[in-house]
């Protein structure tokens, strides 16, 4: 069996959602204080957290990442809600192996605030989409996405609710077909 891990820097809804459906052998933050660590320890999955200004470099942090993913054996990262570009010390030891979740349709609006965003240009849709982290932002190769229609009498926050709906189910769905190759 497959073994994945979550990264998430706050919230951590995604992984709430997918942690209900598969086991996830550990999260990680690197934020301390990141509700998703509690979150983790309600739902008895192992979590770690340390910060990027706790190491001399970037470097240095994401060796202990990659420190802790192979020490437990990851097979599969699982970006939701990590809030920090991959690095090449990262990539490089889990190249093909990491997925990210970004709530716009890629390549529409890219970046950290691709709801915000989308709702600003207007748009009449956006989306939700997984895939593959390369070296850019938001950019790696789509696995999967889904249109989410804003509606005419949307405010942001409902816009925003339904994008997150969109997100629940389709990350499950994307992992779980990952986990069957
Ligand atoms: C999600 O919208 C995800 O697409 C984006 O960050 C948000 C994380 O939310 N990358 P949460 O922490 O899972 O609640």
């Amino acid at each position: 069996m497959k073994k994945i891990a979550v990264f998430a820097s706050g919230n951590g809804s995604n992984f709430q959602v997918i942690a209900e459906q598969f086991q996830v052998e550990l999260v990680f933050s690197d934020h301390r204080d990141a509700y998703v660590l509690e979150r983790a320890q309600n739902l008895a999955v192992p979590s770690f957290a340390f910060e990027l200004k706790e190491f001399a470099d970037k470097v240095a942090y994401e060796q202990a990442i990659v420190t802790l993913l192979q020490e437990r054996a990851i097979d599969l990262v699982v970006l939701a809600g990590y809030m920090k570009i991959v690095g090449p010390t990262l990539l490089s030891a889990y190249e093909g192996r990491i997925i990210n979740i970004h709530p716009a349709y890629l390549p529409e609006f890219p970046g950290a605030h691709g709801i915000q965003d989308a709702w600003e240009a207007g748009v009449t849709e956006s989306g939700v989409t997984v895939h593959w982290v390369d070296a850019g932002v938001d950019t790696g190769q789509v696995i999967k996405q889904v249109r989410v229609p804003r509606l005419p009498d949307d405010s942001l926050e409902t816009f925003e609710a339904r994008i997150h709906e969109a997100e629940y189910e389709l990350y499950p769905a994307v992992i779980k077909e990952l986990l069957a190759e």
